[in-house]
């Protein structure tokens, strides 16, 4: 019998590059979505779409930059079809808790007549290590707005196990999972916790929506970064999307990783050690 072929889009991202390892390592076929693959696969330029999706029967879908973003629909309903047309069972999509805007996207995956699992992951403790956040770290100084939200971070090592999960086992069907970590922390509860991990002094700075956004533009931040910034500051760090789930216990029958316990691994890989004109 031919083998399944997985196709992970932002193989080489946080949640992404963690599902292509796993598949692999579980002896799956596995097709890397990237913009340095052969074929290549860009969000902005769908020529190569048939090419990428050749022979494929599952696929894990990281949009960029975010679902919530003006043309998302558009890209997704033209991936989604394209993906069925070329003969897809299975879409796995992965999606923002709390992100109203990003459920027009997740229902045209859900009406795309195939079977589909959705992921509703809270914000990632790699934006820390692997993202936006690392900068401020490295430079030992945390300026943020909101520093009375709570957060339920989620760590992309329970993502990935849980879209490998829905990807071969059938009992996922049709299910949205919200994810999140197991506890609630603050932008200076975080903040403590990374400089407790690596022994150096962090300060954190609460600063207002407005700071920021000044703080942004002052660094050459495009204007639809800076837009997309300030719909997840404002829109989904609200109280009403802070709660802790149990999704990551109940698909994965074990506890959701800890923040400490991402901070300490983190801490002994060197990434906050690096100076912040050292990223690799
Ligand atoms: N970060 C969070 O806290 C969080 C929380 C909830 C949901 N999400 C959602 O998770 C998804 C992934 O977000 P992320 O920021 O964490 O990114 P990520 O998965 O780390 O993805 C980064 C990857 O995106 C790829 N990429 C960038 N532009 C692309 C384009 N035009 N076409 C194709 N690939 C492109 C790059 O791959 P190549 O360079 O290899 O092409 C890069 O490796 C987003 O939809 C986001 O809304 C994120």
């Amino acid at each position: 019998m031919k083998k399944k072929k997985y196709l992970v889009l932002g193989g080489k991202g946080k949640t992404g590059r963690k599902v292509v390892e796993k598949l692999t390592q579980l002896g799956k076929d596995v097709r890397i979505g990237s913009r340095s693959e052969t074929p290549s696969f860009d969000w902005e330029d769908s020529s190569n779409w048939a090419d990428v999706l050749k022979d494929v029967d599952s696929v894990y879908i990281t949009f960029q930059p975010d679902l919530a973003v003006p043309g998302a629909q558009e890209a997704i309903k033209k991936f989604t079809s394209e993906a069925v047309k070329s003969g897809v069972q299975k879409l796995v999509l992965l999606s923002g808790k709390g992100e109203k805007e990003a459920e027009a996207c997740e229902k045209i995956v859900m009406n795309s007549g195939v079977d589909w699992t959705i992921a509703r992951a809270s914000w990632f403790n790699q934006n820390f290590s692997e993202s936006f956040f690392l900068d401020p770290i490295l430079a030992g100084h945390v300026a943020l707005p909101k520093e009375e939200a709570l957060i339920p971070f989620i760590d992309t090592t329970d993502i990935a196990d849980v879209a490998v999960e829905a990807l071969l086992n059938e009992k996922h069907s049709k299910q949205i999972y919200e994810l999140t970590g197991p506890r609630q922390l603050t932008f200076k509860d975080v903040v403590e916790e990374i400089a407790e991990a690596i022994g150096r002094d962090i300060h954190f700075q609460a600063i207002s929506m407005d700071e920021y956004e000044k703080m942004l533009s002052e660094n050459n931040v495009p204007d639809d970064y800076i837009w997309l910034i300030k719909y997840l500051f404002t829109d989904v760090l609200v109280p009403g999307n802070s709660e802790i789930t149990n999704d990551v216990e109940k698909v994965l029958g074990r506890k959701p990783i800890e923040f400490s316990e991402y901070s300490k691994e983190t801490a002994k890989t060197g990434v906050w050690n690096q100076n912040v004109n050292e990223q690799v």
